[in-house]
């Protein structure tokens, strides 16, 4: 993983107000869960009292408690409540808190933060995320591989009339006319690419360069 950044880990729907969720992220077994108020937490998923897994716990309160001796954490992780301590201890919990990870939910995406730093900011997405007058909907589709093997799939064109020649690279258009990659800002690229016959032509790089 390339660290200090957001990641799309989660859809929105798949963790309701007082739902604990364990999901295997970062190499990593966390837990998700959301309170009453719709606040998410993010953290290891094993307690830091006996490593029970916390993906096995409930919602109480706003608080996710540990199904083991019940110490339950906060939104952001830290521990607040101790019952083998009783309510009227005044203990410094410090040493229970959790592993935790930023979150930033938008546009139906919970994003979290895998980093060593601060996150530098809210997450990318695109503006019709949080358009009303846009639907969209998504599709799971589990690749067993790296995530940078699936970015590397879709910006490849180069393989469509030989892998998927009787699908969308049918016809035998084996050369190809870019990818042509184009920054429209530091953090905003543009990719397009369009293949073709080859008849003895050149290949055109910039063919399908957006607006130029
Ligand atoms: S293991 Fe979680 S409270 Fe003890």
């Amino acid at each position: 993983m390339i660290k200090n950044q957001w990641y799309a880990v989660l859809s929105s729907h798949q963790l309701k107000k007082g739902q604990v969720l364990g999901a295997r992220r970062f190499g990593e077994n966390l837990v998700f869960y959301r309170t009453g108020k719709g606040q998410i937490g993010c953290a290891n998923g094993l307690c830091p009292h006996r490593k029970a897994s916390l993906a096995k716990g409930r919602m109480e309160k706003d608080h996710i408690k540990c199904p083991f001796h019940g110490i339950e954490y906060d939104a952001t992780g830290k521990c607040v409540y101790i019952p083998s301590e009783g309510k009227a201890a005044a203990a410094d919990y410090a040493r229970f808190h959790l592993e935790s990870y930023p979150v930033w939910e938008i546009g139906g995406i919970v994003f979290v933060w895998y980093g060593d730093e601060e996150p530098s900011g809210e997450p990318d997405y695109f503006d019709v995320m949080v358009d009303k007058s846009f639907t969209y909907d998504q599709v799971d589709d589990l690749w067993n591989v790296d995530y940078s093997r699936v970015i590397e799939n879709q910006l490849d064109v180069s393989h469509l009339a030989f892998v998927h020649h009787n699908t969308i690279g049918r016809g035998g258009k084996t050369l190809c006319n870019g990818p042509m990659v184009r920054w429209l800002d530091g953090n905003t690229m543009q990719t397009s690419a369009n293949n073709e016959k080859d008849n003895g032509q050149d290949y055109d790089f910039g063919l399908f360069c957006p607006g130029g």
